[in-house]
């Protein structure tokens, strides 16, 4: 049997449409090379994971020398040096007063810890989530997901969860448009509070860039003017950049891009360029009331991960590739509102750095194209470009490549889409 009748007969499959049929021998960069000698230009990063590239040299040399040394002992039961070094490293780079980091496996996992967390610092039990957000498959960040797709046949869900309109600008829950909207979206977090909640919320959970829902990026304003709301009611601002974190929207985090300082992040996906690992990271005060037996992870803090982690971060602050990606981004995003011009199928070009969504739409009421969007994912493989497909409809372009990406590389994928578009 090849890899392919392997996964058919032995590997769990049934809750994906399909797995994509190419077979990954190997990965360098940007460059994707399958086991056919195919080589594809990835444009997806495995999910957004693989920020500084596919096996980068200096992470896979990090986790090298620390498995020669020590691959796992539990980091909660003895102490470790690449863990305690990771977490001074996050604390010196996260904004604001976050300092304590509690190491996962994965942005489920993290999501979960840092909501148990916030009801153990606020002793309230309550949490608004977004509409259209994606947290993780487990029953507390299911529960926190705004989407019935992903929900389906799961509940009951953790009662206590209020899901309040995100800031969706193209397709406006208000039906108002920014900036005239004078942020509404925000203001009205006043709103689900009084009605949805009993006023005992921990925290207002959100993806700081949507990216499952559809790369949904808020407007600048939009995060102060919720935290207005949330101060007054001692609700703290939990953001879960589990995939727009690292470099990916051009700011090494994506709250950069709004000048507000976060009670509690959430990391994983690109924090350890493919090693699996997560993050939650919280002010002293909020990160100690957690008590002796609260918490823990077996496998969390890994030592290999850790130390891959830290390579990460070292080589994505000297190589300045949250900055270039953050160039390449703009780029790139001009290229495809120039496409968008000629092409009626694309609705809406939005992003920021490399984190870009490409909403098709078949006309002007905005009906989502959520079969083209597939087609157009299998036409850009044949012309050698892996990309993804979210959105709450699954009509939205995800491209989120490696940050390491050429523009020439992103100029060469505007130009296959626009062939596909043309050929469909
Ligand atoms: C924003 C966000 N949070 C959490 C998760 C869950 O992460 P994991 O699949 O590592 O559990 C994801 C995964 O796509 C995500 O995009």
């Amino acid at each position: 049997m090849n890899t392919v009748e392997k996964y058919k007969e032995y590997v769990n499959t049934s809750f994906v449409k399909s797995v994509e049929p190419v077979v990954v021998a190997s990965a360098s960069g940007s460059k994707v090379t399958a086991e056919d000698g195919k080589v594809y230009t990835d444009l997806f990063g495995g999910i957004s994971v693989v920020n500084a590239g596919h096996n980068n040299p200096e992470i896979i040399a990090a986790a090298k020398t620390q498995m020669d040394k020590l691959v796992h002992c539990c980091s909660y039961v003895y102490h470790v040096a690449p863990v305690a070094d990771l977490a001074e490293k996050l604390a010196e780079v996260t904004p604001g007063r976050l300092q304590k980091t509690f190491f996962g496996n994965g942005g489920a996992e993290a999501n979960e810890g840092a909501m148990r967390l916030a009801k153990q610092f606020t002793k309230k039990q309550e949490f608004i989530a977004l509409q259209g957000s994606f947290h993780g498959r487990s029953l507390a960040t299911l529960s926190i997901t705004g989407n019935k797709d992903r929900k389906r046949g799961g509940g009951p869900y953790i009662p206590g969860i209020a899901f309040h309109p995100a800031a969706y600008c193209y397709r406006c829950p208000y039906s108002m448009n920014y900036p005239a909207c004078d942020m509404h979206c925000a203001k009205m977090v006043e709103k689900t509070i009084q009605f949805d909640t009993s006023d005992n919320v921990a925290a207002f959970i959100a993806e700081t860039i949507m990216g499952e829902g559809g790369i949904i990026m808020p407007p600048k304003e939009y995060f102060k003017e919720v935290k207005k709301v949330l101060d007054k009611h001692g609700i703290l601002l939990f953001l879960d950049e589990v995939q727009c974190g690292f470099g990916r929207s051009g700011k090494l985090f994506a709250v950069e891009h709004y000048d507000v300082e976060p009670d509690i992040m959430t990391f994983a996906k690109g924090i350890a360029g493919g090693f699996p690992l997560s993050a939650f990271i919280a002010r002293p005060e909020v990160a100690d009331s957690f008590r002796p037996g609260d918490h823990l992870s077996t496998f969390g803090g890994n030592p290999v991960s850790c130390a891959a982690g830290l390579a990460n971060i070292n080589f994505m602050l000297r190589e300045k590739i949250s900055e270039k990606a953050l160039a390449k981004g703009v780029k790139v995003l001009g290229e495809l509102r120039e496409l968008q011009k000629k092409q009626p199928l694309i609705g809406d070009v939005r992003g920021a750095g490399l984190m870009i969504g490409i909403e098709l739409v078949s006309d002007k009421a905005k009906t989502p194209a959520t079969a083209e969007a597939g087609k157009i994912r299998a036409m850009m493989r044949d012309k050698g470009f892996l990309i993804g497909v979210g959105g709450t409809y699954g009509n939205v372009l995800r491209w989120q490549p490696p940050l390491v990406v050429s523009s020439e590389e992103l100029s060469a994928a505007v130009a296959a889409l626009a062939d596909c578009l043309k050929a469909l």
